[in-house]
C-alpha cells in the first residue's frame, strides 16, 4: 500500500493529470490510407455521425467525436488512429480533418466504395491525391 501511494504521489497520478492536461478532449483521425479506398464501413458504427464525406476520402470533425473507438476496427486499411498514437508521419492528418470537417457533408449511412479500392488498399503513399 505504501509503494502505491509512493507512486501516485511521485509519478502516477502526475502522469495521468499531465495526459489529461495535454489532451483534455481526444479525437480520432482519418488518415492516408483512406485516401480512394473510402470503405465508409467506419460510418455505420459512429454513435454521433461525426464522419464528413469528401470526393475521395472522410474524416472525422474533431468537435463531435466523443472518443469512443468503435470506428477503428472496422476499416479494413486501418486509417483511423487515436489522436494521440498516430504515427509520426500521419500527424498532420489532424489538422487536415479539423479543416475540411468545417465544410465536407455529414455521412451517416455506409455506401459502396469506389470500384478500384482494393487496388488502391495496396498504395502507402497517396496524400497528394486528396481531393478537397
Ligand atoms: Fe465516431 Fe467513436 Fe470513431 Fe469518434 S471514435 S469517429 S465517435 S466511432
Ligand atoms: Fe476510410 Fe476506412 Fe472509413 S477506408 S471511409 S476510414 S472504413
Amino acid at each position: 500500500m505504501f509503494l502505491l501511494d509512493f507512486w501516485l504521489l511521485c509519478g502516477g497520478r502526475v502522469t495521468v493529470r499531465e495526459r489529461s492536461r495535454r489532451n483534455p478532449r481526444m479525437t480520432y483521425v482519418v488518415t492516408e490510407s483512406c485516401i480512394k479506398c473510402k470503405y465508409t464501413d467506419c460510418v455505420d458504427v459512429c454513435p454521433v455521425d461525426c464522419f464528413r464525406e469528401g470526393p475521395n476520402m472522410l474524416v472525422i470533425d474533431p468537435d463531435e467525436c466523443i472518443d469512443c473507438t468503435l470506428c477503428v476496427a472496422e476499416c479494413p486499411v486501418e486509417a483511423i488512429f487515436a489522436e494521440d498514437d498516430l504515427p509520426k508521419e500521419q500527424r498532420d492528418f489532424t489538422a487536415l480533418n479539423a479543416e475540411l470537417a468545417k465544410t465536407w457533408p455529414p455521412i451517416t449511412e455506409k455506401v459502396d466504395a469506389p470500384a478500384d479500392a482494393d487496388e488502391w488498399a495496396k498504395v502507402k503513399e497517396k496524400r497528394h491525391l486528396v481531393e478537397k
